[in-house]
């Protein structure tokens, strides 16, 4: 540095975010929140998978078989979302639309059923809170439903907040706090001494930094000079969806629907998230696609015509945008949070169906290991390194006594 210009360089960031989605933006806020230094890199910062999802907070609802550990960590993030909210309004002076409204997953014909009683005994076995209710119950609680609906589960934890909106507060609450945006892609990670260092972006930026975060969702494994071990094996899955817009409810009367209502119509999953402001998310498909995010005839067919079966004065509504977006999978649909075996390079990312819903849990975590260097209990199930070739390697030249059961 110049004797006579200490300020002409200014200082290195102790944290660049590679991604500015609701995952990117919520570790550099929180970050930020630590007294840290921090920079993200990205062309449209508050975009991404964020602007296309429907915000469903369905830790009970969403439970697959096989998830039990990542259940864990999504009821964590759930139980956490209240205080979130209130403290990223007032970081932000926005409103973020989270809305207590609670789930009602339903189904239609007798093998929709038996789904659904599969998945109630997974919740009840799992000590969750959801309860069995006949077709006619489901019907007095969301009147719109069609006459077949056979039965349903009522969960009144599952909550909604809309993402678009969780996504400008995170921007505005970023730029409150300090944190610096570059508008551009990081093309390469640098490394130096054996530790990343920073990163190139398209604009021509180097940047340093003392910490690298890789938050960029389904681009996240594209990333070049990220070691070949080290890339997290995230893929894009697409899924459209569509916006309708509600009609006012009469005065003194019922809304269109007063809660998200879920289905699985002839084994194909369908929700559908009112929104106080009007706006009805219908979603959303599920496809392993590639980089496609073209809407297709076939794919709004395909949820009208089962949405239309679920609520059939559904096909009144306005039909206000279509669009695709692309979820990052991983490969047992649980993130990848915190180190990885490249000192100095993070990631957040991998969040697949749940990056609406982990985004408190994720910012908490990441900040608390960025500023402190330790991985929060929580956390530990789901490191970088448990897709790492060495970890992989490990377990393969196990001798069958030492295997786990
Ligand atoms: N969590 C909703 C979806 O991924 O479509």
């Amino acid at each position: 540095m110049h004797p006579l210009h200490p300020s002409a360089t200014p200082p290195h960031p102790d944290v660049l975010v590679v991604g500015g989605g609701i995952i990117g933006l919520v570790t550099a806020w929180r970050a930020a929140g630590r007294g840290l230094r921090v920079a993200v890199a990205d062309p449209a910062p508050g975009g991404g998978a964020a602007y296309v999802a429907a915000g469903m907070l369905a830790a009970v609802t969403e439970l697959h078989y096989g998830e039990e550990t990542l259940l864990g960590l999504n009821l964590a993030s759930a139980r956490r979302y209240p205080r979130f909210a209130q403290e990223l309004e007032e970081a932000s002076g926005q409103r973020i639309g989270y809305r207590r409204c609670g789930t009602l997953a339903v189904a239609l014909d007798a093998d929709d059923r038996a789904h659904l009683r599969e998945l109630h005994a997974l919740q009840v076995r799992s000590g969750l809170d959801s309860q069995w209710l006949t077709g006619r119950e489901c019907r007095r609680l969301e009147p719109m439903l069609a006459p077949g609906v056979r039965g349903g589960l009522r969960v009144d934890g599952d909550h909604q907040v809309d993402p678009r909106r969780l996504a400008g507060a995170l921007l505005a609450a970023c730029e409150r706090a300090g944190v610096v945006f570059h508008r551009s892609w990081a093309e390469r990670l640098t490394t130096a001494g054996g530790r990343a260092s920073g990163a190139e972006l398209a604009d021509g930026t180097r940047l340093a930094a003392g910490q690298v975060v890789l938050a960029g969702g389904s681009r996240s494994g594209r990333l070049a000079g990220v070691p070949e071990a080290v890339l997290p094996p995230v893929r894009p899955v697409k899924g459209q969806v569509l916006r309708l817009r509600l009609p006012d409810p009469p005065p003194g009367g019922r809304p269109f629907l007063s809660r998200t209502v879920r289905a699985v119509v002839r084994g194909n999953p369908l929700y559908l998230v009112p929104r106080e402001s009007g706006e009805l998310v219908l979603g959303a498909t599920s496809e392993e696609l590639g980089w496609d995010t073209t809407v297709t005839a076939g794919g709004v067919y395909e949820l009208l015509r089962d949405a239309h079966e679920l609520i059939p004065g559904l096909t009144e509504l306005p039909l206000t945008e279509s669009r695709a977006g692309l979820r990052p999978g991983s490969p047992d649909n649980a993130p990848l949070l915190g180190p990885t075996e490249l000192p100095g390079l993070h990631l957040a990312t991998g969040h697949f169906r749940n990056g609406v819903l982990l985004t408190p849990v994720t910012g908490d975590v990441m900040a608390e290991v960025l500023a402190t260097g330790t991985v929060p209990e929580e956390a530990r199930p789901f490191s970088p390194t448990r897709f790492s070739p060495t970890a992989r390697g490990a377990e393969r030249t196990r001798a069958p006594e030492e295997q786990p059961v």
